[in-house]
């Protein structure tokens, strides 16, 4: 496969081209204002698939955003490769924190990505990483490198639950059979220290309202005599963690898997800084549960966090109220054997329990998913560890994200295959922030690894 180098020299301005021109495309599939844009990039995904040799594309409908699904059939007696990704990306918001547009690509140099990164929201995740699959398809059929078949499945829902996705995998399991899954949506741990992601964590998000008065109320008449539900409702969020920052949800633990010693010996050789973490992100110390390091803490332990607060009065000076209600949004990060709907359902019990009987208390629900952790001793991650040494020149690390991809589980369940997760990005990628990119060399990089996947993938399933 040495040709492969070639193609991308030849063709890296166009296959940077090509993917800028995808990321001018604002995705959100959050925001019903962008509704246009993401049925746009579902439409510019068909047409890249097409043009990189996929047989058979559609645009597969569902009660949300499409499905992109192409297929390249060339024996059905070899294996075939299912690869996902999603087209749809997060919000660009907070704005104004942006150096450029977020949709407005920019190449720029960074201390992490001295060769320059793409700037724009979904660089990283996922169009970036999806978009390397596509063009290493193109390579593959091309120059007749494609030693098996190939299945594609891009969604547009990641970014809020993938729940059309779940509909399509239930009903189309004849269309997605595949005896590996493929997956580009997650990161390695240096551009010179691959690794492969073994784990994934499950995730369970709520909302929660707290209503103390039927109406905002003057501090000063009130005070003091009314709960005020943000006093409240702060007080009740902090008596979900204790001094040792343990959950206190009752039954939150039952079923976590503890690592053995030696699980977590061989955990700790990963390189890590604790020093550069804490540099990169300005803190002067870390935070977390008692008796675990911080790679522990964002990877194998179960974590819950408030991901936004709002109520009362936050314009400009000051206005003297109590307000009616407060709210919040809550994720909580789950590791395999935590069953994301107990764990949601657990909450809310405990939530409505610690309430104060001065005020009501309403939570609901929103998206959740089951976590994931993948054997090493399979082809599948024989294949990925060989991909990697060819054009790394290292044997990559195994290890376990502290991010989630809920599909993942889904998978396995219903398709009965496994999921390799080669991820090209590095967390300081500010995905899900302002100035998110992805390193030209990763895009590179991972266009030149995925056809060795496939090389070596078909050579062990024989
Ligand atoms: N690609 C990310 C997940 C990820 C990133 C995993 C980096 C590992 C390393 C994905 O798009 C994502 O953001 N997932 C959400 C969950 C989803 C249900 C909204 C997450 O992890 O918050
Ligand atoms: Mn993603
Ligand atoms: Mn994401």
């Amino acid at each position: 496969m040495k040709n492969i180098q070639e193609y991308i020299e030849n063709n890296k301005e166009r296959f940077l081209t090509e993917l800028i021109d995808l990321l001018k495309i604002p995705s959100v599939s959050a925001d019903p204002a962008y509704k246009d844009a993401v049925l746009n990039t579902a439409e510019a995904v068909k047409i890249s698939l097409e043009k990189a040799g996929c047989d058979a594309v559609e645009i597969c409908d569902t009660p949300g955003y499409p499905i992109v699904y192409g297929e390249k059939i060339i024996d059905p007696t070899l294996p075939t490769i299912l690869v996902y990704g999603h087209y749809d990306v997060q919000p660009a918001d907070p704005i104004e924190l942006w150096d450029s547009p977020p949709f407005e690509p920019v190449i720029k140099t960074t201390e992490k990505h001295p060769e320059g990164a793409i700037f724009a929201r979904g660089a990283c995740d996922d169009k970036g990483q999806m978009y390397m699959h596509v063009k290493a398809l193109e390579y593959m059929t091309q120059t007749g490198n494609l030693p098996c078949n190939v299945k594609f499945m891009i969604e547009g829902e990641e970014e809020v639950g993938s729940e059309s996705l779940s509909w399509f995998v239930k009903r189309e399991q004849e269309k997605l059979k595949n005896d590996i899954i493929l997956i580009s949506d997650t990161g390695m741990i240096a551009n010179d220290i691959p690794s492969i992601t073994t784990g994934l964590r499950g995730l369970s998000y709520v909302e929660v309202e707290v209503t103390g008065p039927n109406r905002d109320l003057h501090s000063g008449l009130y005070g003091g005599a009314v709960a005020n539900p943000i006093n409240i409702l702060t007080q009740m969020i902090a008596s979900l963690h204790d001094e040792n920052n343990h959950i206190t949800i009752p039954g939150f633990y039952d079923g976590v898997e503890e690592l053995s010693k030696e699980e977590r010996a061989k955990m700790a050789e990963a390189p890590f800084s604790l020093e550069a973490y804490k540099k990169a992100l300005d803190i002067a110390a870390v935070h977390g549960e008692a008796g675990y390091t911080t790679n522990e803490r964002n990877a194998i332990r179960p974590t819950l966090d408030v991901n936004g607060i709002w109520g009362g009065y936050t314009g400009e000076g000051a206005k003297t109220v109590i307000a009616s209600k407060a709210s919040a949004k809550i994720s909580m990060r789950l590791v395999p054997n935590q069953d994301w709907k107990t764990i949601t359902q657990l909450f809310k019990t405990h939530f409505e329990s610690i309430a104060p009987a001065s005020v009501t208390v309403k939570v609901t629900p929103h998206h959740g998913g089951q976590g994931y952790v993948t054997p090493i001793d399979t082809i599948g991650y024989q294949a990925a560890s060989k991909a990697y040494e060819a054009t790394f020149g290292k044997t990559p690390i195994p290890q376990r994200s502290g991010g989630s991809i809920p599909i993942v589980a889904l998978f396995e369940q219903e398709l009965k295959s496994k999921t390799i997760l080669m991820g090209f990005g590095l967390d300081s990628d500010a995905i899900h922030s302002p100035n998110e990119h992805f390193g030209v060399f990763n895009y590179l990089k991972g266009i030149e690894t995925i056809p060795h996947f496939y090389k070596h993938f078909t050579a062990l399933s024989k």
